[in-house]
C-alpha cells in the first residue's frame, strides 16, 4: 500500500489515480491520520499531497515529525513538499518578486542520477502552482531539480529516501510526470506491481458487504454507465438485498427508458420503473435558470424516491442504505473537498433531514471515468453497456435551455436520435466520447418550400476527453455533420437550423447547463 496523506490540493485524487496506473494499490487518508494508524497500514511509501497553505502560518495542516522515523520513503509535492522541509530543518518563506514565484509551465532541469528521474530526459516542461519557496534545504538533501527561477524544484535525500518536488508531476502539463511517480514507487519503495481493478472489484465488495452486512440497499439506475457498473458492483455484493429503482423522468433519450429495463431485468435484483414524466415536467414548469432547473430535478428526484420509498416499504421491508454512482469529477465540480462550485451535480450531496436512510454509499466515488469502465469489464458487464457515452442523470433537462416542455423533449429526442445514428454509421462513437443535440431557446428564420419557417435552432456537440474534467471539440468530418443536419431539418418538425459547437473545456463545459 502507498499511502496518500491529503494536505487539501487540487490534484489529490489524480496522485492515487497515476499510483493505480502503475498497478500499485493506495488509499488516500487525511494528513490528521494518527502515526499509530499509518503504523498499521504499514506503507511501502508515503506521498504528501499539495495545498492552499503556506507551512510558516500557525494554523496551517502540519504531519508528525514521527513519521520520518518509520524508515518508510517520502515523496513530498508541492505544499508537501516545502512541508517535509519545514518540519526536517529546511526553512520556507514567502517568494519574494524576484525569486521563484512561479505559476504554469515552466522548463525544468533534472539531475538524472537521482532515483526519482532516473532514465528521463534531463529537461522538460513542469507544472509549477507554488508562492512560497524554499529558502534553505534540510540536512542530508541535495538540489535535484531547478528552473531559472527556483534552485529548488526538486530536493531528495536518498539516504532515507525522501524526496520532495515543488511542481505537480501528477498533472499532464507535467513532461514525464508520471514517469517520475513511477520512479517513486518502484525505484524508491520498491513496489511489487500486481494490484489490479480486479482486486479493487474484489476489496469493493469486500467492504460493501461489511457495512451492509444484512441490510437493505437502494440504487437509483439512471442507465448511465456510472449507476450501471455501480448496481452491477451492489448485485455482485449483496445480491437480491438490493433493489433498483429506475426513474424514467421523461428526459431520457429516445427509447432509453425500455432499453435500460431490458439490459437489466435479466438480473437477480429487484428492479422497478418509475414513470414520472408528469411530475418532473410540473416541477420544471416556468423555470428558465440552469441552477434552478437542476435543483428542480434534484429535488423531484427525492420526492420521487420518497414515494418510492413507502411502496418499497410495503413490498420490501425498510431500506437501510442509498447507493449513488457518483464519480470523482462530480465530487470535486459540486464543490466539495474545497473546490469552487460549478455545477450542481443532482446526484452529489447530504442526505435531506426527511429521508429516512442509514447512510449514503457510493462506491465509485475515487473513480475516474475510465476507471469505473474498466471496472465494469471487470464486473462483466456488455462492451455495449460500459463503452456506452455517459449520460447524465438530468437527462435532456441539461440539454434544452429556457424553459423544459414535452414538445422540446420530444424535438431534442428525435434530433438526438438521428445524430447518434450518424455519428454511428460513420464508425465515430468510439472516437467521440460524448456526443449529443441540444435544443437552444432561440428560434431563427428559415425557408422551406416556398415558405418562410421560424422554428428553433439545434446545436450538435460532440467532445473528445479522458476524464471529462477538460475536453476538446471533436473534429467531425463535414460529411458526417452535413448528413445529420440535413436529416435533422427535414425530420425533425420544429428545427430550421443546425450549429456545431466547437468550444473545449474550458472555458465552456461539455453540457450546455
Ligand atoms: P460538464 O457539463 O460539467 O460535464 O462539463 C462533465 C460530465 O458530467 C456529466 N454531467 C453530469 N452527470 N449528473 C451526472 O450524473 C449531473 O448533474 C451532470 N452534469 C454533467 C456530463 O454529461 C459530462 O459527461
Amino acid at each position: 500500500l502507498v499511502l496518500v496523506l491529503d494536505f487539501g490540493g487540487q490534484y489529490n485524487q489524480l496522485i492515487a489515480r497515476r499510483v493505480r496506473e502503475h498497478n500499485v494499490y493506495c488509499e488516500v487518508k487525511p494528513y490528521k491520520t494518527s502515526i499509530e494508524e499509518i503504523k498499521a497500514l504499514n506503507p511501502i511509501g508515503i506521498i504528501f499531497t499539495g495545498g492552499p497553505n503556506s507551512v510558516y502560518e500557525e494554523k496551517s495542516p502540519k504531519c508528525d515529525p514521527a513519521l520520518f522515523e518509520l524508515g518508510v520513503p517520502v515523496l513530498g509535492i508541492c505544499y508537501g513538499c516545502q512541508l517535509m522541509a519545514h518540519t526536517l530543518g529546511g526553512e520556507v518563506t514567502a517568494a519574494q518578486e524576484d525569486t521563484a514565484r512561479e505559476y504554469g509551465k515552466t522548463e525544468t532541469f533534472y539531475n538524472t542520477d537521482c532515483k526519482l528521474f532516473k532514465g528521463l530526459p534531463e529537461q522538460g516542461i513542469s507544472w509549477m502552482s507554488h508562492g512560497d519557496y524554499m529558502a534553505k534545504v534540510p540536512e542530508g538533501f541535495e538540489l535535484v531539480a531547478h528552473t531559472d527561477m527556483c534552485p529548488t524544484a526538486a530536493i531528495a535525500d536518498e539516504k532515507r529516501g525522501f524526496y520532495g518536488v515543488q511542481y505537480h508531476p501528477e498533472v499532464n502539463h507535467t513532461e514525464n510526470g508520471s514517469l517520475m511517480l513511477k520512479n517513486f514507487l518502484y525505484e524508491v519503495c520498491h513496489a511489487k506491481g500486481d494490484w489490479t481493478m480486479g482486486d479493487y472489484k474484489n476489496s469493493s465488495i469486500k467492504a460493501i458487504r461489511e457495512k451492509v452486512g444484512d441490510g437493505k440497499v437502494l440504487l437509483a439506475l439512471s442507465g448511465g454507465v456510472d449507476s450501471s457498473v455501480a448496481a452491477a458492483l451492489l448485485a455482485e455484493a449483496v445480491g437480491n438485498q438490493l433493489t433498483c429503482v429506475f426513474v424514467d423522468h421523461g428526459l431520457m433519450r429516445k427509447n432509453e427508458g425500455d432499453e435500460v429495463e431490458a439490459a437489466f431485468s435479466k438480473w437477480d435484483i429487484n428492479l422497478i420503473r418509475m414513470n414520472e414524466e408528469d411530475a418532473f415536467l410540473g416541477a420544471l414548469k416556468g423555470l428558465t435558470d440552469p441552477e434552478d432547473k437542476r435543483k428542480a430535478i434534484g429535488a423531484q428526484f427525492i420526492r420521487t424516491f420518497e414515494k418510492m420509498g413507502k411502496q418499497i416499504g410495503e413490498q420490501i421491508g425498510k431500506i437501510d442504505y442509498l447507493a449513488q454512482g457518483t464519480i470523482y469529477p462530480d465530487v470535486i465540480e459540486s464543490g466539495k473537498d474545497d473546490a469552487a462550485v460549478i455545477k450542481s451535480h443532482h446526484n452529489v450531496g447530504g442526505l435531506p433531514d426527511f429521508v429516512d436512510f442509514k447512510e449514503i454509499i457510493e462506491p465509485l466515488r475515487m473513480l475516474f471515468k475510465d476507471e469505473v469502465r474498466q471496472l465494469g469489464f471487470e464486473l462483466g458487464l456488455s462492451e455495449q453497456l460500459v463503452m456506452r457515452q455517459p449520460f447524465p442523470g438530468p437527462g435532456l433537462g441539461i440539454r434544452i435551455t429556457g424553459e423544459i416542455t414535452k414538445e422540446k423533449c420530444d424535438i431534442l429526442r428525435e434530433a438526438d436520435a438521428i445524430f447518434r445514428e450518424e455519428i454511428a454509421n460513420a464508425g465515430l462513437d468510439k472516437e467521440i466520447n460524448q456526443y449529443f443535440a441540444v435544443l437552444t431557446n432561440t428560434r431563427t428564420v428559415g425557408v422551406m418550400g416556398d415558405s418562410r419557417t421560424y422554428d428553433y435552432a439545434l446545436a450538435l456537440r460532440g467532445v473528445t476527453t479522458s476524464d471529462f474534467m477538460t475536453a476538446d471539440w471533436a473534429r467531425i468530418p463535414y460529411e458526417v455533420l452535413d448528413k445529420a443536419s440535413s436529416r435533422i431539418v427535414n425530420e425533425v418538425v420544429g428545427v430550421n437550423r443546425i450549429v456545431y459547437d466547437i468550444t473545449s473545456k474550458p472555458p465552456a463545459t461539455i453540457e450546455w447547463e
